[in-house]
């Protein structure tokens, strides 16, 4: 086994003597342990439009990669306007001849069949869900596809309790939904995006981003396989174009879109005057703050959950450290000694805490971020690891002596990078952390229970996570304030955002 061959790989150790806190030694090489399962893809990916899989009306297909080799991994259909409406007829269809009329307690059956075809499935999705987007096989095996399950059994159970989700009210379908999402979650934005609305007797047309779209076109076999009505979900592929095509199409009652927030206000610019209902989950550059009486190992830990899970591809990403300054020199020594133990590289492997960046495209965004962040004569640190050759990858890496001016400490860099400030008081940390356009989430970490609820008062983000990070939950509603976008998904209130009420 992989752990009897393994052998010491020589760490370079911190400078000078080391803090008795600084307890990792040299690391462990593992042997390759790559996942094996087959992803099963097809060499070549059609439209899914009413049931069935169907060639472009626009005749064009463009390549998906593989981020950790650049190698191609299927052709994805590129659907235009034509092939947009062929989607919504079927929706529309659909929405006014069986899943519109149909009782909840019969859409829920449904749902369940899709939770556990996932499940069956999760293998499969897993590793497909890692050649396409470049995340660790840790990562998409052991939250992603479980989480995108957790969806469709938690909206499941309340299609026949929608009585329940405003108490005293009656609650209708909408109709059809538009939905455009990205590529850091692919599957399971994809679930986020659905489940409700189907849950509630809407209809899809959905399209997820071009870098990853083969995992909503896997779903749609398990769409096929559950013996969904035809064209109750809908996915079309296709770039930019496409997507405004999906947002802007006049049978949509509402559309949903996660992304950044500088298409999320083309969108919104291009619908306003419609009667279009409209849900926005946009950017984020989230504050995690750490006060000097917090649990030091564990919130190391959670920083770096927070900063590094996905590469930083993630809208809620704790991308600004805020220190007490009491602990600052002491917390940043154990950050850096952790950073070196981190593993960068095939996504593929087990072992692997850092994959791929999703494209070259996002990687010259992370890089040219870092270059202005050095230039404005931020500190940097990167461990001392060798990156594949082929591939997109970044190191991880920590700016410290930064200030609310920089670049790095206000633009979304969507990275493996961290920004690490100081604070004295409180309300300073309040102060710099709301300092942002954004508000999607924040973190605190102390041992006072009082000023955790102090914290999340006077923090503006949707998601306050309290001495831990990124932990997600269906029944726990997300969604931004400001610049992060509006409306809520999971739990009663993202239901609420795909009805409307009589
Ligand atoms: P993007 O916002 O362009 O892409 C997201 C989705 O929107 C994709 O499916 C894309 O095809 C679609 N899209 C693009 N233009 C559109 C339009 N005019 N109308 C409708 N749909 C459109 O994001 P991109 O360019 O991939 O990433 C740029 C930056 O956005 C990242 O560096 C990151 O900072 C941020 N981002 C934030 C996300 C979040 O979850 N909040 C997710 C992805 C990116
Ligand atoms: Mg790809």
């Amino acid at each position: 086994m992989s752990t009897l061959t393994a052998q010491k790989r020589p760490v370079s150790r911190p400078q000078g003597r080391p803090a008795p806190e600084l307890i990792f030694g040299d690391l462990w090489e593992y042997d390759p342990a790559p996942e094996t399962a087959d992803p099963k893809l097809k060499a070549r990916y059609e439209l899914f439009i009413g049931g069935k899989f169907v060639a472009p009306k626009s005749g064009k297909y463009f390549d998906s990669i593989n981020p950790a080799n650049e190698q191609k991994l299927a052709q994805i259909a590129h659907a235009n306007a034509a092939d947009v409406n062929a989607a919504y007829a079927a929706a529309k269809k659909a929405f006014d001849t069986t899943w519109g009329k149909m009782p909840g307690k019969e859409r829920a059956k449904y749902l369940y069949r899709l939770a556990r075809l996932l499940q069956d499935r999760a293998r499969e999705f897993a590793v497909a869900e890692t050649l396409d987007g470049g995340k660790p096989i840790k990562e998409s095996r052991d939250f992603d596809v479980p989480m995108a399950a957790a969806h469709f059994f938690y909206h499941a159970g309340w299609a026949d309790k929608l009585d329940y989700v405003a108490p005293g009210r009656k609650v209708a379908p909408l109709g059809v939904v538009g939905q455009v999402i990205p590529w850091n979650f692919p599957l399971l934005m994809l679930a986020w995006k659905i489940a409700p609305a189907l849950a509630m007797g809407n209809t899809v047309v959905l399209k997820p981003a071009e870098t990853t779209s083969i995992t909503a076109l896997k779903f749609a076999e398990l769409i096929q396989d559950a013996g969904l009505p035809p064209g109750v979900v809908n996915i079309v592929t296709g770039f930019g174009d496409t997507g405004a095509a999906v947002m802007g199409h006049p049978t949509a009652a509402k559309v949903a879109f996660t992304g950044s927030t500088e298409v999320g206000k083309i969108i919104m610019r291009s619908l306003a005057g419609t009667d279009k209902k409209m849900t926005m989950e946009l950017g984020g550059k989230a504050a995690n703050i750490v006060f000097d009486d917090a649990p030091i190992d564990q919130a190391v830990e959670g920083i770096i959950n927070g900063i590094f899970f996905n590469q930083g591809h993630v809208c809620c990403a704790g991308s600004r450290l805020l220190v007490h300054e009491p602990i600052a020199e002491r917390f940043l020594a154990k950050l850096k000694t952790r950073i070196k133990t981190l593993r960068v590289g095939d996504p593929l492997d087990k072992n692997t805490d850092i994959g791929a960046i999703n494209s070259k495209e996002q990687l010259a965004t992370i890089t040219r971020l870092v270059a202005a962040g050095v230039k404005e004569g931020a500190k940097m640190f990167q461990p001392a690891c060798s990156l594949p050759a082929k591939g997109y990858y970044f190191r991880p890496t920590v700016f410290s002596g930064v200030s609310m001016s920089h670049r790095i400490a206000r633009e979304e860099i969507f990275g493996p990078v961290l920004s690490v400030l100081t604070f004295r008081t409180l309300d300073e940390a309040v102060e710099k952390a709301n300092n942002t356009a954004y508000g999607l989430s924040a973190g605190v970490w102390t041992d006072k229970g009082s000023r955790i609820l102090k914290m999340s008062t006077e923090l503006k983000a949707g998601v306050v996570w309290a001495n831990t990070y990124n932990k997600f939950d269906p029944t726990s509603p997300f969604g931004g304030y400001k610049e992060s976008g509006f409306g809520r998904e999971g739990g009663r209130q993202g239901l609420l955002d795909y009805c409307k009420l009589a």
